[in-house]
């Protein structure tokens, strides 16, 4: 039996290249060392998008595409079908949890300058993915044909009339019908379940070959392809496999605990991930007090209603995600990571993040005169930190960067240090002898300085192994 596996595999083996891609992308794929928490986002993002493909694969099987039944479809899955409650409440949450994951991915891209020069193709393969992920996410939120789902789209989707001469007739086109009807429902389900995730999966693909041709980056922001041994292998890297599939396995572990937890104890989680408004029937002829989309759209509707004139309005929401494409290009600065630069970047960023939230929440909320007044105030923040980055990423001097990566985390690495805290503290008297642990001439060793060398050894030992 067992020979007659191996010479299956060995049959499958001598004709797809599956130890090669294996080797190459795993096994022989060296990532830096120094990776952290800010690294798990980029394999979360993979497992909630698998997530996501199989709990919709699921609902696609009881759910119906039709203005009529639709709502109800969702309820009868919600109360009928076996553990349909559970694939809803996995692919709502999923669609949240999608946006958290991919928002941290994209923070750690600022923050340690991953977007850089050799990276930028990485980077607009993401920025692609992002823009899928809100079209995606857009278009599933109209198929429970709920109140909010109804007259979310409305507003969304009438945006598009205020660009001249062509606004009008390709609002119509985009709806396929003079209002939100079952002809959008139509189309939006056919883009929702085939056509995006397509492309989602042929972006994640050309995100992924466009990576491992560079290579990551790392918190120092230091190319470790620049130091290779004589095998050609950098000697800040590590195989991915095992190193880091374990570590990401251990992301996945955390991270399934919070998913977990908001599915079964909070799956609306207070109108964030599931809105009040859209367990009401989609009314045509009613619209509800307060239209607001969900969370992750917040702070872009913020930006458009901060803006008096309703075709400005749209230039500066698609501006705020445009601006990102050309990120790369604005930062001038000669560094990467935010270790080694200076004040006014840490600032601009800090300064970047809140207004980043406070027009979340006020996306979130009535656009009263004061709250639209606040909404300007963080817009001009928001867009001052890309516009103004030319500028103030030339003029801050940054700190040196190390030619090696800064966290010492292999015993070789050590060996250096270990040898420079010896030569410190040894002398040699008149005859050559070495003595150990002390600092002044002395015939005999000095058992105190013996013992403290050994004590500080033991410690630099036990923080290299750490
Ligand atoms: C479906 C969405 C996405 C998936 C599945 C995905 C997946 C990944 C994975 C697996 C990595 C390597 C592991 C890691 O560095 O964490 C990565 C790296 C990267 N991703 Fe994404 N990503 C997505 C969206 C995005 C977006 C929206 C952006 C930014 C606009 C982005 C920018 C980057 C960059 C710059 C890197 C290289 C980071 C570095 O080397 O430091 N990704 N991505």
């Amino acid at each position: 039996m067992k020979t007659r596996i191996t010479a299956c595999g060995n049959w499958f083996l001598e004709r797809f290249p599956l130890t090669k891609l294996w080797n190459d992308h795993m096994a022989h794929y060296y990532a830096p060392k120094n990776f952290n928490f800010w690294y798990f986002f980029g394999s979360l993002a993979l497992l909630v998008l698998v997530n996501q493909f199989i709990t919709g694969i699921l609902l696609t099987m009881n759910y119906k595409p039709d203005a009529k039944l639709a709502f109800d479809s969702v309820e009868y899955i919600m109360r009928d079908v076996n553990w349909g409650w559970l694939i809803r409440y996995m692919h709502s949450t999923g669609a949240s949890a999608f946006f958290i994951v991919i928002y941290l991915h994209m923070f750690r891209g600022l923050i340690y300058g991953s977007y850089k020069q050799p990276r930028e193709l990485i980077w607009i393969f993401g920025m692609l993915l992002f823009l899928a992920l809100m079209a995606e996410a857009f278009m599933g939120y109209l198929l429970p044909w709920g109140q909010m789902s109804y007259w979310g789209a409305q507003v969304i989707i009438s945006l598009f009339s205020a660009i001249p001469f062509i606004g009008d007739d390709l609002s119509l086109w985009i709806r396929g019908d003079y209002v939100v009807s079952d002809a959008t429902l139509n189309r939006f389900f056919a883009f929702h379940v085939i056509a995006v995730p397509l492309v989602l999966v042929m972006l994640v693909f050309l995100h992924i070959v466009a990576l491992h041709e560079v290579g990551s980056n790392n918190p120092d922001g230091i190319e470790i392809k620049k130091i290779k041994n004589k095998d050609g292998i950098p000697l800040d890297g590590i195989p991915f496999h095992p190193y880091y599939t374990v570590k990401d396995i251990f992301g996945v572990g955390v991270f399934l605990i919070f998913f977990a937890t908001v599915i079964f104890y909070m799956p609306e989680v207070g109108g964030f991930f599931l809105e009040a408004d859209n367990f009401i029937p989609a009314d045509p002829l009613k619209t509800p007090e307060h239209i607001a989309p969900l969370w992750y759209f917040t702070p872009y509707y913020a930006i458009l209603r901060a803006v008096p004139d309703k075709f400005a309005g749209v230039i500066a929401m698609f501006g705020s995600i445009a601006v990102l494409f050309i990120l790369p290009w604005l930062d001038r600065s000669p560094v990467k990571s935010i270790r080694y630069r200076g004040a006014i970047f840490k600032r601009a960023l800090f300064l970047f993040v809140i207004s980043f939230f406070a027009l979340g929440y006020l996306g979130t909320q009535p656009a009263t005169p004061s709250a639209t007044m606040v909404a300007r105030f963080f817009t001009l923040i928001y867009f001052g930190f890309f516009l103004l980055m030319p500028i103030y990423t030339r003029w801050e001097k940054p700190k040196p960067v190390p030619k090696r990566l800064t966290q010492l985390s292999t015993l070789d690495d050590f060996i250096p240090t270990l040898k420079a805290t010896l030569d410190e503290v040894t002398v040699k008297d008149d005859h050559g002898y070495t003595l150990f642990g002390s600092t002044e001439f002395r015939r005999k060793p000095n058992p105190q300085g013996i013992r403290n060398v050994l004590i500080r050894l033991a410690k630099n030992l036990k923080a290299s192994l750490d």
